[in-house]
């Protein structure tokens, strides 16, 4: 456990943290979203603060408060998380993408509420992709946008007979193309919404992987730690 507050390594680094969950709407009063709880990107974002970034922290759905301090901007679907990612991040230092995005949304809104069918037929609900917004970041930079020279991306594995947690992890990392992945293993005795957590930090430079565990207040400062020595590495 530690904290970054006395040495301001982010001083003058704009940051922007993606946290909580989408929602995807079928219908006027209904969607389809997840359990994040908003909780580690919350502390990502409070360690950035405490590192002296100016941050900016658009949240999803969220069991927690956004943190006071940050520029908060709220979204909803993926849709709006998309355009939120890609017009604040540009022109930004890091961009850390916590959010738990949704993969798939309904192919169909229904712009009025479904109804029951008389006839004792149920709905089917048809679902599309929805876009990756971490690897539209990645390949708009890539395509020359100013956006972030350090991105972030966090990625939750349930290992196999075969594979690993970590090779899954490492595998996820080349195809998002990010500079860093924050790989959590769920499953088990993992649950959604509490306040520890146990990662392993992947980088795309070669570096050795970083293990921690604790609070997720501790693993946010650990996360703020890694991203700000990526900071500090001449542009490769
Ligand atoms: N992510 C994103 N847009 C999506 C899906 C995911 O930006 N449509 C981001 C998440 O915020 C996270 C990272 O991508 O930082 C990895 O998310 P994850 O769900 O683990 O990866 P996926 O590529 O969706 O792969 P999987 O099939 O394992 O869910
Ligand atoms: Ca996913």
């Amino acid at each position: 456990s530690g904290t970054l507050a006395g040495t301001r390594p982010l001083a003058g680094r704009t940051v922007v943290v993606t946290a909580g969950g989408t929602r995807e709407a079928l219908d006027p009063v209904r969607y389809l979203g997840n359990r994040s709880s908003g909780k580690q990107g919350v502390a990502v974002a409070e360690a950035a603060l405490a590192a002296g970034a100016s941050v900016t922290f658009i949240g999803g759905a969220m069991s927690v408060d956004p943190p006071a301090g940050t520029e908060v901007v709220r979204v909803e679907s993926t849709q709006e998380l998309h355009e939120a990612v890609l017009s604040h991040a540009t022109g930004a230092d890091a961009l850390v993408m916590a959010a738990a995005v949704a993969d798939f949304r309904p192919a169909e809104y229904a712009e009025a509420k479904i109804k029951k069918a008389q006839d004792g037929t149920n709905p089917v609900i048809h679902l599309e992709r929805t876009p990756d917004v971490l690897a539209d970041a990645v390949a708009a930079r890539a395509a020359g946008q100013p956006l972030p020279g350090v991105i972030v991306g966090f990625g939750a594995e349930t290992g196999d007979g075969t594979t690993s947690v970590l090779e899954f992890g490492a595998a996820k990392l080349a195809r998002k193309g990010c500079e860093m992945l924050v790989v959590n293993q769920v499953g088990r005795d993992q649950v959604f919404g509490q306040d520890t957590t146990e990662v392993t930090m992947l980088f795309a430079d070669g570096r050795e992987p970083v293990a921690v565990a604790g609070d997720k207040t501790d693993v946010g400062v650990a996360i703020v730690t890694e991203l700000a020595g990526l900071l500090d590495q001449p542009a490769r």
